[in-house]
């Protein structure tokens, strides 16, 4: 039996698919799993109308009003399946010490068991769908393929723009290129005649497997976001930061953008923010009125992979490329207010999950307007009214809602996004969301120090009374859920590869998030972080002045383009205030930090942790 399901898989294979090795292994896997069909998808037009129409028709997607937005839907997901499941991801690495302490690690013999147990025949009654995808543009040196094999078409439709996914990547894939095997089913296989509901996955075993030694991945369970739409964090984060290190280049956890002054001047910096910290917004930012000629552009809004590379004037360089294809962004709180191009992109072709939709067949989610519209049906489908969620507080969209929009349609998106060559990074930017302690912004005295300054990077989990510091939670360069082996080693590899470029970027440390003695945010965020970025790109170029202190180099009120904007002076210096007893208390954190990575992390770190000490104490 089994034999015949592999046979049957292989024969459908379309004649362009010429790679053994793949149709050996789809073979394999529909032996194990056991679907009704197997289907390799093309990744055309038609085949993506069709899925859709395909969902329409189960109950799985709502096609919007094409008046309000033109080819898009709206998905609703099982309550129990909102999110990524960091408790039930795993590195399952050889040894337990490469996973390090911050991932949670199986033995890889045992976890394949236990997959192989439940993978057995998890896709009776379903459609298991060949995806293959490119992570970055076809054939670029810095991109790597991959295939997943799903049985979520709502997979197959998200994989498709949120990835390079289709025919194309047969021809770069030849018959003996390499790919990244990713295998993914919601767990919910149908008995004969069962009825599919609206949402499939399995509420109650969750796996999100990855093996960094043999680069493979397996997730079981769910079909929601990161969990299933492989590409994004398994791949092209947790078995990318694994080749990065073994290879000498970086998978990192940053957007991409450009800054363009009114010469014509581009420069390109890469950051990193932990999840919910308004990446997207400043991928999109739009400059404020004063900055007249300025402009940014926008690269990538949540990954970037950074290869050195050495250019004709024999300057060795960072060049990045964002290996998406689109945005799998968070709707709720995205307004024309705080992400104009985002809701620009947002007009068609879009799929959203967990929104609520509108009686005219369109979609809304807190923050999108001041005022709520007077009936919506909400995320799980439940009339909802302003009235009712003031007595019971329930939310129209799940505060996880995302939309899945091709980046092609951003209007600030770069002219070179597609560059297969990336483009060149001149800074680094890290950033938490802390309350106290850390300033507006300051740039490391060195790459060893900037080093120092991302791995010890944290957001405050609770408000801070004013003079304590919040519970910090450390965020190591935003990667603390996405790196794929152990975190000393990893702060080890960023350490060495400054050596790997000639031109080092600059490193800068901001912080939006300060707040006042009564609660409020000190800096008013969005588009006036533009006057910070152009003192980074200013510093970087070498023609602005900075002031050193124990952190690293820090703006003076007069370092800044202030124009248009009401933030004084006094405002100014509080956001940049460096309070001594604070610093000492964040070090303890450092220290504490520090010591969970045991024998792996780098002396150079521990060093500056000491170097900092001395610094601030004098
Ligand atoms: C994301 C995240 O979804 O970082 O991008 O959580
Ligand atoms: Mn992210």
């Amino acid at each position: 039996m089994s034999q015949s399901i592999a046979a049957a898989a292989i024969a459908a294979a379309p004649e362009y698919v010429k790679n053994a090795k793949l149709k050996e292994w789809v073979g394999q896997i529909a032996a194990l799993t056991e679907p009704d069909q197997v289907v390799w998808c093309d990744g055309s037009e038609e085949e993506y109308d069709r899925l859709c129409a395909e969902m329409v028709e189960a109950g799985m997607l709502i096609k919007l009003n094409p008046e309000k937005r033109k080819n898009s839907y709206l998905a609703w997901s099982d309550p129990s399946d909102v999110a990524r499941v960091e408790d039930r991801t795993f590195i399952c690495s050889a040894k337990k010490e490469d996973a390090g302490p911050t991932n949670n690690w199986e033995d890889p013999a045992k976890m394949r068991k236990t997959l192989n147990e439940l993978f057995q025949g998890c896709m009776h009654g379903r459609t298991l769908y060949v995806i293959p995808f490119s992570m970055g543009p076809l054939g670029s040196p810095i991109a790597h393929i991959g295939v997943e094999l799903s049985d979520s078409p709502y997979v197959v439709t998200n994989m498709r723009t949120m990835t390079r996914m289709g025919k194309a990547v047969y021809d770069v894939l030849g018959t003996d290129g390499a790919f990244v095997p990713c295998v993914h089913t919601v767990g919910a296989p149908l008995g004969k005649g069962e009825k599919d509901s609206r949402w499939p996955c399995n509420p109650d075993t969750k796996y999100i497997v990855h093996y960094p030694e043999t680069r493979e991945i397996w997730s079981y369970g769910s079909g929601y976001g990161g969990n299933a739409l492989l590409g994004k964090k398994c791949f092209a984060l947790r078995i990318a930061s694994t080749m990065a290190r073994d290879e000498g280049w970086l998978a990192e956890h940053m957007l991409i953008l450009g800054v363009e002054s009114p010469a014509g001047e581009k420069t390109y910096v890469a950051a990193a923010f932990p999840s919910a910290c308004g990446k997207t917004n400043f991928a999109m930012l739009i400059p404020p009125k004063s900055f007249d000629g300025w402009k940014i552009y926008t690269v990538g809004d949540d990954i970037a992979w950074i290869k050195p590379r050495q250019d004709a004037d024999g300057v060795t360089r960072f060049y990045a490329i964002n290996p998406e294809a689109g945005y799998f962004g968070v709707a709720p709180g995205t307004s024309e207010k705080t992400n104009f191009n985002a809701m620009a992109t947002l007009k068609e072709n879009i799929i959203f999950t967990n929104v609520a939709l509108t009686d005219d067949g369109d979609v809304w989610w807190e923050g999108m307007s001041k005022e709520a519209p007077a009936h919506l049906v909400d995320w799980q489908g439940k009339d909802w009214t302003p009235e009712i969620a003031k007595e019971t507080g329930r939310k129209a969209a799940h505060p996880n809602a995302r939309f899945t929009a091709p980046a092609a349609q951003c209007p600030s998106i770069d002219p070179n996004w597609e560059d297969p060559a990336g483009v060149p990074i001149s800074a680094f930017i890290f950033g938490g969301r802390r309350a106290t302690t850390v300033p507006l912004v300051y740039q490391a005295f060195n790459w060893n120090f900037g080093v120092y300054m991302a791995a010890t990077l944290g957001s405050e989990t609770t408000a801070a009374a004013f003079g304590a510091q919040g519970v910090v939670r450390r965020d190591p360069f935003a990667m603390l859920p996405f790196c794929g082996y152990h975190m000393g080693d990893y702060f080890n590899h960023w350490l060495k590869m400054g050596d790997a470029v000639d031109a080092t970027p600059g490193i800068f440390c901001v912080n939006w998030f300060r707040l006042n003695e009564e609660g409020q945010f000190m800096w008013p965020g969005f588009g006036e972080n533009m006057r910070v970025l152009k003192w980074i790109v200013d510093r970087v170029r070498g023609r602005v002045a900075a002031t050193e202190n124990a952190l690293g180099w820090m703006p003076q009120y007069e370092d800044i383009d202030w124009t248009g904007s009401d933030v004084t002076k006094e405002e100014f210096d509080a956001l940049v205030k460096i309070d001594p007893a604070a610093w000492a208390s964040e070090l303890e954190g450092h220290k504490e930090w520090f010591d969970k990575m045991g024998d792996r992390l780098p002396k150079a770190l521990d060093l500056k942790r000491e170097l900092f000490s001395l610094s601030l104490g004098k």
